[in-house]
């Protein structure tokens, strides 16, 4: 399973590496804007700038509507590094461009993905990545787990090479659930992958073993 960090910002993307557990970055416009990146200028080197950081796909999210757009944006996004993936919101649009990239050999991650059928249009598009939203399914009582299940069944069924990226990730549960039903990749904060790590018996059992070994070098 890939762990992807959902975030802008620099100083946790570069912690989220230095704990190397990091597969890739994925950030989105809201993202950008809680970092108060704005402008195309300053958001292209930001990106360019978490390239740096990572080894491994950093998703870059295009914001034209229009198919003419997203293509051009695409292609520029492309142009900054390798590692770019060109994330396209689920719409006709989208589907369109997502056909378009993968014409192309370009990779692409659908975004904003709520239903089966929308993963199952945008794998037939071509798409490299989908993004269900497991946490946003949650929030409005319907099981965004179920669906990342639904969705990995159905590729399964016809060899869909388009990896199943979960995506809204709140908590440690929801990553041990996506887990357990195959994702291919998560995408959650940092404080979600810290929390990982946590157990209360790991912390007492290494202060008896510090305590212990003091004891008998003291
Ligand atoms: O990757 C999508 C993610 O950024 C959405 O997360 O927590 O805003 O639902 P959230």
């Amino acid at each position: 399973m890939k762990f992807f960090i959902d975030t802008a910002n620099l100083k946790e993307i570069q912690e989220a590496y230095e704990l190397g557990v990091l597969d890739g970055v994925t950030t989105n416009p809201s993202l950008m804007a809680k970092e108060g990146i704005t402008g195309k200028d300053n958001i292209m080197r930001h990106y360019k700038a978490i390239c740096d950081i990572v080894d491994g796909d950093v998703s870059a999210e295009v914001v034209s509507v229009d198919l003419a757009g997203m293509i051009r944006e695409g292609e520029e996004l492309v142009e900054i590094d390798d590692k770019i993936v060109v994330k396209i919101p689920m719409t006709k649009e989208g589907v369109k461009a997502l056909k378009y990239f993968s014409g192309k050999g370009i990779r692409t991650n659908c975004t904003l993905i709520f239903s089966a059928g929308q993963a199952l249009l945008a794998a037939k598009a071509g798409a490299t990545y989908v993004s269900p939203f497991v946490g946003r399914l949650d929030d409005i009582s319907t099981d965004g787990i179920a669906l990342i299940e639904q969705i990995l069944t159905i590729y399964r069924n016809y060899g869909f090479e388009t990896q199943v990226l979960a995506a809204s990730i709140r908590h440690t549960m929801h990553v041990i659930q996506c887990a357990e039903v195959g994702a291919d990749v998560m995408t959650g904060p940092l404080s979600v992958m810290e929390a990982l790590l946590k157990h209360p018996l790991t912390d007492s059992g290494l202060e008896k073993f510090l305590a212990d070994y003091a004891k008998g070098n003291s």
